[in-house]
């Protein structure tokens, strides 16, 4: 910046920083919480993928209290909106159990997991949620399994 001369030093400043501004907005990416629709869209998945668990036999036993406690049902789901909300960068804060406490005493398996993940990428599926953004979700949950599962 030494070899200025005038004001011709600050327009080159200016022009590189505005030439560049939008470049950059574009690299950014948006947060995933807003590319998946925000609070609203969690929330359809939400239910679509708890009903899936509830009709899914190989687990579906381990929520049979949940499902028929309507209170409870909704506690749960409110709970998975603001886990993912806050999970995805959005401004929810969840309040729930850690999970390990959350899963203690369940006996959940690997297997049992699994098919959870397969409801849920049903659901996403289903809202037509894109690969991208599919993989970055399941990526954030995915280092829960160690604190969930209890059995190989
Ligand atoms: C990434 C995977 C999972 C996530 C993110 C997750 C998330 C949660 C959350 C947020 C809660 C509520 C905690 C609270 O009440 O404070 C919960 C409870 C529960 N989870 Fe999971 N979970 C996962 C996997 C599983 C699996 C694999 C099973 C069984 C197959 C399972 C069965 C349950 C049951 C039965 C409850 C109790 C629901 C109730 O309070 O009525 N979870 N889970």
């Amino acid at each position: 910046m030494k070899k200025c001369i005038g004001g011709i030093c600050a327009i080159a400043a200016i022009l590189v920083s505005v030439s560049s501004a939008p470049l950059l907005g574009q690299i950014k990416e948006k947060s995933l919480y807003d590319r998946l629709g925000g609070k609203k869209s969690i929330a359809a998945v939400v239910d679509e993928f708890v009903g899936r668990v509830a009709g899914d036999k190989r687990i579906n036993a381990f929520f049979a209290a949940t499902a028929g406690d309507p209170a409870r049902l909704k506690t749960f789901k409110g709970n998975l909106v603001d886990q993912i909300c806050q999970a995805s960068g959005g401004p929810c804060k969840y309040k729930g159990k850690d999970m390990k406490t959350a899963h203690m005493g369940m006996g959940i398996a690997s297997g049992d997991f699994d098919a959870l993940v397969e409801d849920l990428v049903g659901a996403l599926d289903k809202f037509k949620v894109g690969a991208h953004e599919k993989d970055q979700l399941l990526g954030a949950l995915a280092p829960m399994k160690s604190d969930i599962v209890e059995k190989k």
